[in-house]
């Protein structure tokens, strides 16, 4: 921990590594924390979660230090992950002259990471971008490792590219307007790199969690650090997902069916998503490799403890079509040959990449979970 109180974590990727900064009040000190990316004649342009800009902007904008800071605002929520917000984006930013020097700043959750990463990977063939997440989801998962992207009528995250961030800011003073469902959903992701690869830190989930969602800026700050160190030990192994990197995919082939079926909304937002696919995948491992029932009904507690949901029945809005659902795992951009490929669990802490998996048993973890 720096004097300041900053945690850091370096994204190793030779030539492209970059350090993840994590503390609180960073926003307030971004031009000393973003110093080397700024020379004068730097133009900067933020490219803001429009409800993110009315609460948090002037601390960047102080920051920052800068006169003449542009800014564009885009709206929060999955539907902006989208080809016309990114066209609107695109020709916006070209009509203010950017060149090929300019820095672009995404400033919000996920949604605004992966649409303006994204933009910054295919503008002028690629500009330079700073991560500077605001949901607790996008502080420990999305803005790091590099995945950019947009949804498309055929699925989420169908078009996209590997753009990693020259550095990421996570201000956990961020998390304190964040409305508590949005902070659940973004524990649900912590909770997946500990049940991925730290069985430890699950452990100290079981214990700490509560303080962590109630706002403890110490344990968000213990919690947003071990999950980054995860992630970024992760990514720095297997950047383009060859290998390990699936292994952050627990509960996503459901998980991504689920907010198919649900219509990428509010109904279940993406972190709900993933807990509640990582309970079903963890039914699957059982039937598959024989995880014992003990450590899904663990993990299943945990997250309902939580507040998140683990049952099929918990999804507002009416029953989920079981059958509609893993229509969509065909699809799902890490199936081969129309068969979904799903990350299990041997135990919690332990999991791998299982890609021949009958149908039938999928569909008898969807009947089991209504
Ligand atoms: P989001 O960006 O839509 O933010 C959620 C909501 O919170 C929005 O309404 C937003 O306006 C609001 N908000 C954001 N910060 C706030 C703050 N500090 N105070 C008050 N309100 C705030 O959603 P998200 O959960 O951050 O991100 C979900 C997206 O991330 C999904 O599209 C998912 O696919 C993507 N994702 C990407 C990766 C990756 O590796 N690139 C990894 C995980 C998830
Ligand atoms: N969220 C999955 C990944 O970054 O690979």
């Amino acid at each position: 921990m720096s004097a300041a109180g900053e945690r850091r974590v370096r994204v190793g990727l030779g030539a492209r590594s970059y350090d993840v900064v994590i503390g609180s009040g960073l926003l307030g000190r971004a031009g000393a924390l973003l110093a080397p990316l700024l020379d004068a004649q730097r133009r900067v342009v933020v490219v803001a979660d429009a409800t993110v800009a009315t609460l948090h902007l002037d601390r960047l904008r102080a920051g920052l230090g800068r006169n003449a800071l542009d800014v564009v605002t885009v709206p929060g929520g999955e539907a902006t992950k989208s080809w016309a917000q990114l066209e609107q984006l695109v020709d916006r930013l070209l009509a203010m002259t950017i060149d090929r020097h300019t820095l672009l700043v995404a400033l919000g959750g996920g949604v605004i990471g992966d649409l303006a990463g994204f933009a910054a990977a295919i503008l002028l063939r690629g500009l330079d971008v700073v991560q500077l997440p605001t949901t607790l989801l996008a502080q420990v998962d999305s803005s790091v490792g590099g995945k950019t992207g947009i949804n498309t009528a055929a699925g989420k995250n169908m078009v996209g590219s590997f753009h990693q961030p020259k550095r990421v800011l996570a201000d956990i003073d961020c998390l304190a307007t964040l409305p508590p469902r949005e902070l659940r959903a973004g524990y649900a992701e912590m909770v997946k790199h500990a049940a991925i690869a730290d069985r430890p830190m699950f452990e100290w989930f079981e214990a700490q969690g509560p303080a962590v969602l109630a706002g403890d800026a110490a344990a968000r700050a213990i919690a947003v650090e071990h999950s980054c160190v995860t992630k970024a030990r992760i990514v720095g192994a297997d950047e383009r997902e060859g290998g390990v990197r699936a292994h952050l995919n627990f509960g996503h082939t459901f998980g991504h069916a689920l907010e198919a079926e649900t219509g990428f909304g509010d109904r279940l937002l993406h972190g709900e998503a993933v807990g509640l696919g990582m309970v079903l995948a963890m039914r699957l491992s059982e039937r598959v490799l024989g995880c014992p029932a003990d450590e899904t009904a663990r993990l299943a507690a945990h997250l309902s403890a939580s507040g998140l949901p683990t049952r099929l029945g918990e999804i507002a809005g009416g029953r989920i079509d079981a059958r509609a659902a893993m229509t969509h795992m065909a699809v799902d951009k890490k199936a081969r040959a129309g068969r979904p490929s799903f990350i299990l669990a041997r135990r919690l802490g332990e999991v791998c990449r299982v890609d021949d998996v009958d149908p039938a048993l999928v569909a008898a973890v969807f009947e089991a979970a209504a």
